[in-house]
């Protein structure tokens, strides 16, 4: 491997080449510090007159920002530095000299940046959101293939919905009408008795006209399906996999969450077991505050902040009304009005992160279903047939990457917790 900035330890007083962009630079008449940045770290490069001559050390100084470069330097030990070393440099190559780069350190508004968010994904702040992303997805893959699950991927062009229809994103399929897929749920159900557990990571998609801080056109799921498995023994799960990502942040992404200055004394404390309440009680908390909310109303945004400060771990809200909750959901059988069914909700109003349920296994009360959600029962036979061969008890979740993104790294807004964001009023870049 060449050497990058992430691995310049490696290097100490050698001389290496890395390739660059010039994050930022301040000099003097005689010596010019370079904020150096590879994509895997940031170096200061020392650049000396006396060292470059007076000829090459003037075009390092004109040098501009977000150019292209190939520096040659010795690696040298600097404790004070964030990465331990710095480069002195001997010899700076420029591949393309940048001019005017529109994202300058000064202060920019957010339309001016998510319009550069081509570029806006190389500054720091963002970079390690993104990093932070991927450790999440690497300790998702990590911790479901340690647990037996195997990785199914669903389609993305369906005939049918899994969630609301109202939020359906629509598309021809050749001559047939077609959607793109709200969640792969059905269909891991299917491999789920074909694998007993699985699990999926993809793109979904909700044409939800809500402009929220939470909401994304688009956006990416993690979404287990596990047969043999009832309502509480998924909440076990869902538990352990979000202390296993939390764990994986603390862990992986140290610099990262220190770049963007996350408080982590509250995520050093998440291990299971996570609280339970039921919806009923969460009604009861929230009537107690003075919120105007009754018995058999979904909870918003508002309602969930409230909830989540009450614990200091990520909280499971059970048992929702059956009306409320999706056609799918197995009742409860104690009160056929209840679903098995949970949202996690994150701490410190980062809201839903997780919804799941056990699943309706039984034939002819999902065929009740689809008559009173009024869902052509054409559309679903094959989902409807998996109750006739082999049917078994099953439970499954989805849990959002960017919510979860946005939660884990203290980020306000899910915008900036995906690369390129698709929202309301956003299709570029
Ligand atoms: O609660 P939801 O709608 O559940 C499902 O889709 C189930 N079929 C999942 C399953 O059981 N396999 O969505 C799951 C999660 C939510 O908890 C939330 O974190 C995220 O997906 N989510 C969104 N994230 C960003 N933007 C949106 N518009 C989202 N809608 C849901
Ligand atoms: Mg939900």
């Amino acid at each position: 491997m060449k050497p990058t900035i992430s691995t310049i330890g490696n290097y100490e007083e050698q001389t290496i080449t890395i390739g660059c962009w010039l994050d930022n630079k301040r000099s003097s008449g005689k010596i010019a510090f370079l904020q150096l940045r590879d994509g895997t770290g940031y170096i200061q490069g020392v650049a000396v007159k006396n060292e470059l001559g007076d000829e090459q050390f003037q075009a390092v100084k004109n040098i501009g920002q977000e150019s292209s470069l190939y520096v040659t330097g010795e690696v040298r030990k600097d404790d004070r530095a964030p990465s331990g070393y710095e480069l002195a440099v001997r010899n700076v190559e420029v591949i393309h000299d940048t001019i005017d780069y529109p994202i300058t350190p000064k202060e920019h508004g957010t339309e001016f940046l998510m319009d550069h968010r081509h570029l806006w994904i190389r500054s720091s702040r963002q970079h390690a959101i993104l990093r932070i992303r991927d450790v999440i997805i690497q300790a998702s893959y990590r911790f479901f293939q340690e647990h037996g699950f195997t990785k199914i991927d669903p389609p993305i062009l369906t005939a049918n919905s899994a969630e609301e229809t109202t939020d359906l994103f629509h598309t021809k399929y050749f001559d047939e009408d077609a959607y793109l897929s709200q969640s792969g749920q059905l269909y891991m159900e299917a491999a789920a008795l074909a694998f007993q557990r699985v699990f999926s990571f993809g793109p979904t998609f909700r044409a939800e006209k809500s402009k929220t801080r939470r909401h994304l056109i688009e956006f990416w799921m993690i979404e287990p399906e596990m047969a043999f498995c009832d309502h509480e023994e998924s909440l076990e799960i869902q538990e352990a996999y979000v202390t296993a990502i939390t764990q994986a942040v603390l862990k992986e992404a140290k610099a990262e969450l220190q770049t963007i200055g996350r408080d982590t004394s509250q995520l050093e404390k998440i291990e299971p077991p996570f609280p339970r309440i039921r919806y009923d009680e969460a009604i009861e908390r929230l009537q107690a505050k003075g919120f105007d909310i009754s018995w058999g109303e979904d909870l918003g945004a508002p309602h969930e902040t409230e909830i989540a400060t009450q614990f200091d771990k990520p909280v499971f809200i059970t048992h929702y009304p059956q009306k409320i909750k999706a056609f799918y959901m197995k009742p409860d059988p104690e009160n056929k009005e209840l679903a098995l069914c949970a949202d996690l909700i994150a701490p410190e109003g980062y809201g839903e992160i997780i919804g799941g349920s056990e699943r309706i296994d039984d034939y002819s009360l999902l065929e009740e279903r689809f008559k009173e959600h009024q869902l052509s029962e054409e559309a679903y036979q094959w989902y409807l047939e998996l109750r006739q061969y082999g049917s078994v008890p099953h439970s499954g979740f989805g849990l959002g990457l960017e919510r979860t993104v946005a939660w884990l790294s203290g980020t306000e807004h899910v915008r900036e917790t995906i690369p390129f964001p698709r929202l309301l009023n956003r299709l570029y870049p």
